[in-house]
């Protein structure tokens, strides 16, 4: 895995795609592994990173000047389990369904997807008898598929693993990957290892949190450790021409607070949609080309900072409680940007048995099991998984109707 990281005595950088020289336009401040959901006798030993953003003129790429190191991030103790949330394997049998509508004339298809994890998209295409493969570093999640019958590796990929991959299985019809292309420092190299492993007519379809819907709401959330990037389409036509391919298709979804879709074949081969076209003159539009913009979203995220701390503080000092609800990798930045600490909430309540019984990354707040939330009701719940507020709020019924109110904060700081 070519992984160089960058150590200049100014506060310069190459950028990870074009190399070009670069500064960060805003600092995070020292920042935790956002996965890493820790016991009290592991405290003194926690890692931190000062965690700076940086935008490329030249390349159009949003990204982290700093992050651990992909195994730091990725391995056996991974906490982030893709299936537990009903709604995301809904969302991902959908998607199982549009790659296949792409490769419904090839008489041998095979679908290869990285990031893999639970199996949460693969166990439709095992279902079908569809050849398959994960490729995914954290071992926990990758046996967990495993079980389910998926066909899974645990690695990191890159140009070697797709070399290794088409000496075994052959070239693929269609790359796919959710939520982990925007993970790797290395992307060229994982663009050299897409083109090393694609049929000449093969497809590549991914998605990942979207620049544009995170400067339009300011979900600056989106922003930690493992998000090495925020594309934007502008960003990814750069990132994937180097090697010939061309976006034909784009598909803004709501996932993970706003979410796109890209679709890329080699140049010539696929039909080009006019959605492509589009989406790149309304980014034109806001301005995601012009690091002006990204001024502007520093000035709004210590805004947004001030007015949620503001309002913690003042719902604290009426001598209501306050407790978190849904450990997500996003609620990390969020707290430990704004000095949220256990003074303001008292523990945070989440459905993933890895995490309960640990702390939060950096501020330890306590994580309690979902099934003591009903048991013991805060006067406020903060919506750190607003993502899923549509599953969340169905569920919590109870919860409102015995007074309870949520706090939410996309797309602004809100009692409801
Ligand atoms: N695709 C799932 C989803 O959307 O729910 C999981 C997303 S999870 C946030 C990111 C996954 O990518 C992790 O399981 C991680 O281990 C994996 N990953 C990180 N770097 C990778 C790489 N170079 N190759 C393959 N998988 C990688
Ligand atoms: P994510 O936003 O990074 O996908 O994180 C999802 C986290 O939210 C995961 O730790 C499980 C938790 N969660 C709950 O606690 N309750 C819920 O109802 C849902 C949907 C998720
Ligand atoms: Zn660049």
């Amino acid at each position: 895995m070519k992984y160089n990281k960058t150590d200049k005595k100014d506060n310069t950088f190459n950028c990870w795609v074009c190399s070009n020289e670069i500064e960060p336009f805003m600092s995070f401040g020292k920042q935790p592994i956002a996965n890493n959901f820790l016991l009290e006798k592991d405290f003194d030993n926690e890692y931190f990173f000062e965690m700076e953003t940086a935008f490329c003129p030249n390349c159009y790429s949003f990204q982290l000047k700093n992050q651990p190191s992909p195994e730091q991030m990725f391995n056996e103790n991974y906490a982030f389990f893709s299936g537990t949330s009903k709604l995301m394997a809904d969302h991902f049998k959908k998607f199982s369904s549009m790659v296949l509508s792409f490769i419904e004339s090839d008489k041998d298809p095979f679908v290869v997807e990285i990031g893999s994890n639970d199996g949460i998209m693969l166990t439709n295409f095992a279902k079908k008898n569809i050849k398959h493969l994960g490729i995914d570093p954290s071992e926990n999640v990758v046996n967990v598929s495993k079980e389910k019958g998926i066909n899974a590796v645990v690695d990191f990929f890159d140009e070697e693993v797709a070399k290794k991959t088409v000496e075994k299985y052959g070239k693929a019809s269609a790359f796919i990957a959710a939520n982990v292309m925007c993970h790797i420092p290395y992307i060229n190299s994982i663009v050299d290892g897409i083109d090393i492993l694609m049929k000449d007519d093969g497809v590549v379809i991914f998605e990942d949190p979207y620049l544009g819907e995170v400067v339009k709401k300011t979900t600056y959330d989106q922003i930690y450790d493992e998000h090495t990037f925020l594309f934007s389409a502008h960003s990814i036509k750069e990132i994937f021409a180097r090697k010939g391919f061309e976006l034909i298709d784009l598909i803004p979804q709501e996932t993970h607070g706003g979410s796109m879709r890209y679709i890329l074949a080699k140049k010539g081969a696929r039909t080009v949609s006019k959605n492509v076209s589009e989406i790149l003159n309304l980014e034109q539009d806001q301005g995601l080309t012009s690091p002006e913009t990204f001024k502007i979203f520093k000035n709004n995220c210590e805004e947004y900072k001030r007015k949620l701390l503001s309002t913690l503080e003042e719902i604290r000092s009426s001598g209501k409680s306050i407790a978190g609800y849904a450990a997500t990798s996003k609620s990390t930045t969020i707290i430990n940007y704004c000095g949220i600490t256990n003074n303001h909430i008292d523990c945070i309540y989440d459905t993933t048995p890895i995490k309960q019984g640990k702390f939060s990354p950096g501020s330890h707040i306590p994580i309690k099991p979902h099934s003591d939330f009903s048991q013991n009701y805060p006067d406020y719940a903060l919506l750190f998984g607003y993502n899923h507020s549509k599953e969340i709020f169905a569920k919590e019924k109870d919860f409102v109707a015995q007074g309870g109110k949520w706090i939410t904060y996309v797309p602004d700081i809100k009692i409801i």
